[in-house]
């Protein structure tokens, strides 16, 4: 841990305790920052919230949203399970010491290879989306193995976010439909299986969602299809996980949920349906990505000028690029930011934040009011702890940034910059 040299500017952002000046310092820019309280207090919000007397409950993160081995330690640390897509998240989670048994593996195409590496590490549940990831699976599991399966389905609700991060319409390209009259064989096949347990299904509607009524119709519509599941074949569902997609503050247009309050209310509501379909309540699981480290990340670049075009637009150039800073360009994402070493100073102008990569879209931040700034002077954007450092790319051989954990501060590098050198690792040459 790098000590704070006790810089206390009142002009001066700090993250997690430490002046963001202390961490250019020692860190350099573009650097990604993340508040570890933060996102250990939303870890216990989740934890704490999503607690009912009569049902049980089990809450996973979502690996996706940003994973490496600290990540994988702190949430061991803070009692939540793991859900990763790919044999790249798995490897992440094993080499970290991730315990097998808490671990959930998910993704919509999971190869040959990935499911043996899951079989070989043990890990105790995995996610089914389909009947050829069944075939695979079982072409490749042993006779004295035993597996728990969870069985996506897709239950058609249209949550109302970017279409690229919608996930249950019914042409989705994830899980089975519950309308389907296929999917019933499927889960017969899956609990004849000799060495597969089936225990549940899983879904998910997608992201950044903010209507509570959306989960509620998600948790009704799965908990009548258990219900329907029964009645046909007789087999019981103990589990049931509604995935993640809890909203998070990215501008002041975001209102994210209360979870202390929505989260019980929920599973109120589940427990009540339940009865009324008499059913036995399942276990409910869900697994927020999002919600846990995007309002606790923060990227810092450093400004090298500005740039007011001959048609009238005002740019502010820093050392980032879409490489790092990816939502903006895909999904339109809006965002707010600072200039850390003069926070109190009035905004004065209306600024495109961009950065290095050769495009034209390579956009951070397409309007945001900003002092006027000068060189050296470091922006701060707010909440990139979700879907910046895990979608982030060498584009343009742009280096990816370090990620640093801040916390009562103190400092700590849980990611090192790259460098050149790991640009041309794996490359080859022609060897004529
Ligand atoms: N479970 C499943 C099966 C998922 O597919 C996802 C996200 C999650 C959980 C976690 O969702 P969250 O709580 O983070 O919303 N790259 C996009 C988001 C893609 C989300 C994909 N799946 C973005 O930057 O907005």
């Amino acid at each position: 841990m790098s000590e704070n040299l006790n810089l206390s500017h009142p002009n001066h952002l700090k993250i997690g305790g430490v002046d963001v000046l202390e961490l250019v310092k020692n860190y350099q820019t573009p650097l990604y920052v993340m508040d570890e309280t933060k996102i250990r207090k939303q870890c216990q919000t989740f934890m704490t919230s999503f607690k009912h007397k009569r049902v049980a409950t089990e809450v996973i993160y979502a690996s996706k949203a940003f994973l490496n081995i600290a990540m994988c330690e702190l949430i061991q640390e803070e009692g939540l399970s793991l859900d990763v897509v790919s044999g790249g998240e798995l490897f992440t989670a094993i080499s970290a010491g991730f315990p097998v048994s808490k671990i959930f593996f998910h993704g919509n195409n999971k190869s040959i290879d990935e499911l043996s590496l899951a079989l070989e590490y043990q890990i105790k549940t995995i996610v089914l989306d389909n009947a050829d990831e069944l075939n695979r699976l079982s072409s490749i599991i042993k006779k004295d193995q035993k597996v728990r399966i969870m069985l996506r389905i897709n239950p058609g609700i249209d949550a109302h976010t970017h279409e690229y991060i919608r996930t249950t319409k019914n042409d989705s390209k994830f899980g089975v439909s519950i309308f389907d009259p296929k999917t019933l064989f499927l889960i017969q096949s899956i609990h004849q299986h000799p060495s597969l347990e089936f225990v549940g299904f899983h879904s998910h509607i997608g992201s950044q969602i903010f209507e509570e009524n959306s989960f509620k119709e998600l948790a009704i519509t799965n908990l009548k299809y258990i219900a329907h599941v029964y009645k046909q074949l007789g087999i019981e569902t103990k589990e049931l996980n509604l995935g993640g997609g809890f909203g998070a503050h990215y501008t002041k247009e975001d209102k994210p949920f209360v979870l202390e309050s929505f989260l019980p209310q929920l599973l109120e509501t589940i427990d009540l349906i339940s009865k009324e379909l008499d059913i036995k309540t399942p276990k409910i699981l869900i697994e927020p990505g999002r919600a846990i480290v995007a309002e606790a990340g923060y990227t810092l670049y450093t400004i090298s000028g500005t740039k007011e075009t001959y048609g009238g637009k005002n740019f502010v150039f820093t050392d980032g690029s879409m490489a790092d800073h990816l939502r903006t360009a895909l999904y339109q994402a809006k965002y707010h930011a600072t200039i850390g070493n003069r926070i109190n100073d009035i905004v004065e102008k209306n600024y495109t934040v961009t950065g290095k990569a050769c495009e034209s879209g390579d956009i951070i931040i397409k309007e945001i009011m900003l002092p006027v700034p000068k060189e050296n002077d470091i922006l701060v954007v707010h909440s990139t702890g979700a879907y910046h450092y895990s979608m982030s790319s060498n584009y343009n051989r742009l280096l990816k940034p370090a990620v640093v954990f801040a916390s009562n501060g103190k400092s700590k590098v849980v990611v090192k910059r790259e460098t050149y050198l790991d640009l041309i690792r794996n490359d080859l040459r022609l060897g004529k």
